[in-house]
């Protein structure tokens, strides 16, 4: 496969300037050829812009089903040769036809040790459990929410006096620094 990635977000876009940094510091051999949001808002599209990278909003109220939304994205995926597809916190799911257009080179990052705290709120959710330690793991996308396999995980300890937001802080900083890693795996086929 090519090394030309399509990432798609919704909002802050942390996890793409991490990306971003790591390709401009050459620790990630990578092109991301666009950055696709399905909001026009979202604040994570000026890491794009900013580094020059083409940026393109696809509202997906703008489309009757989901499945009419998906499709349009891959044709634009498609259009520009994306060869692995990185969500970077992409607040829709994706259809059965999303994920067949590109069968093991959909990744997604998700704050937690999965298949722990799988969905919404994973940090609380490991809170709630009295977890002591939580994490982020990047897995491959399939059918099932946040189910795909695990391409790499990352571990951190819950402490005394986490909150929701305390918890995220840290796991974020871990995500900014696995997620290029776990990209990179991938592209060289050295993921386990
Ligand atoms: C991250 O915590 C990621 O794990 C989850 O959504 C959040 C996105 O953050 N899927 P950002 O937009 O990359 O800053």
């Amino acid at each position: 496969m090519n090394r030309t990635l399509g990432v798609l977000i919704s909002g802050r876009g942390s996890n793409l300037k991490a990306i971003i940094d790591a390709i401009e510091h050459g620790r990630l051999d990578a092109r991301i050829a666009v950055v696709i949001s399905n909001r026009a808002d979202a604040p994570g599209l000026v890491h794009a812009i900013r580094a020059g990278i083409e940026t393109l909003v696809l509202n997906h109220k703008e489309y009757a089903t989901r499945e009419d939304y998906d499709r349009a994205l891959i044709h634009e995926l498609r259009k520009r040769d994306v060869s692995l597809v990185c969500l970077a916190g992409f607040m829709r799911l994706l259809s059965p036809v999303f994920v067949d257009a590109f069968p093991d080179r959909i990744l997604n990052i998700h704050p937690s040790l999965l298949p722990k705290y799988p969905g919404l709120q994973p940090q609380q959710q490991a809170l709630d459990d009295g977890a002591s330690e939580s994490g982020a793991t990047v897995h491959l996308v399939n059918k099932d929410l946040d189910a795909g396999p695990v391409v790499m995980q990352a571990r951190v300890p819950v402490l005394a006096g986490d909150t929701a937001d305390t918890l995220a802080a840290r796991i974020l900083e871990l995500e900014h620094r696995l997620y290029p890693a776990a990209i990179a795996a991938v592209l060289d086929g050295t993921q386990s």
